[in-house]
């Protein structure tokens, strides 16, 4: 019998096009598009089992070994560095994480910058690099509510279509850094299980046209 999978996929949108890819690279797994709310799905024939995960979790299921392999944002990878290999960017996913503020903010650099964000790591290693003495105040969500109630001065956060900055009068300052999905492995997995981790992450690169990191 085919030794199995484990694979933690971001619940929600962005899962079910990193599903799609993997189906498309010949990890098919039909039942998971049955509509119910379980959330494990397997099928022996290719070898996978899939579990649906918050996003943000993906990375702890992959590091604990819960998980062999998993897909998460880089925005996450970045922030909470976990102890896992990333072996391909999926170009999925793609969006920026940046500095955002009011229409016409000045920043004035005698005065203590406040910065809201749900990325206190990331904010604080760009804003150290820049010598920029920050206030941090961290945030869960609708971070762009901040520096509109005054709360903070800019944000740091995920910005895709841009939607939301505009609808809200804020503006990108600037980009930290692109942001994509990504297929990480948890490390002893690598190890046991490196045949089919490596197939996987190279049929996956092939679907793409990138080459493997
Ligand atoms: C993210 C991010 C922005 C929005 C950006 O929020 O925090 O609010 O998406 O997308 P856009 O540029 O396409 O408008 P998310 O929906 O993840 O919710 P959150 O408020 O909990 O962060």
């Amino acid at each position: 019998m085919k030794e199995m999978l484990n694979i933690a996929l971001p619940k929600g949108r962005l899962g079910e096009r990193v599903y799609d890819m993997f189906d498309a690279a010949g990890y098919a797994c039909p039942s998971i598009r049955e509509n119910n709310r379980r959330l494990i799905f397997e099928n022996e024939e290719t070898g996978v089992r899939y579990f649906w995960v918050k996003p943000s979790d993906v990375a702890i299921y992959v590091e604990r070994g819960a998980a062999d392999v998993g897909v998460a944002g880089k925005d996450i990878l970045l922030e909470y560095a976990p102890d896992v290999y990333e072996l391909l960017d999926l170009k999925t996913g793609v969006c920026r994480m940046a500095v955002a503020a009011p229409e016409g903010f000045r920043d004035d650099p005698r005065r203590t910058l406040r910065v809201a964000t749900k990325f206190t790591n990331i904010a604080k290693s760009y804003y150290s690099a820049l010598g920029r003495d920050i206030d941090m105040i961290r945030l869960n969500g609708s971070i762009e509510l901040a520096p509109i109630l005054g709360l903070s001065d800019v944000i740091v956060d995920i910005v895709e279509t841009g939607a939301t900055l505009r609808e809200n009068h804020l503006e990108v300052i600037d980009t930290v850094v692109p942001i994509s999905a990504r297929l990480i492995a948890n490390k002893a997995s690598s190890k046991f299980k490196d045949g089919a981790i490596a197939a996987l992450s190279r049929a996956l690169a092939d679907r793409i046209g990138a080459p493997q990191a």
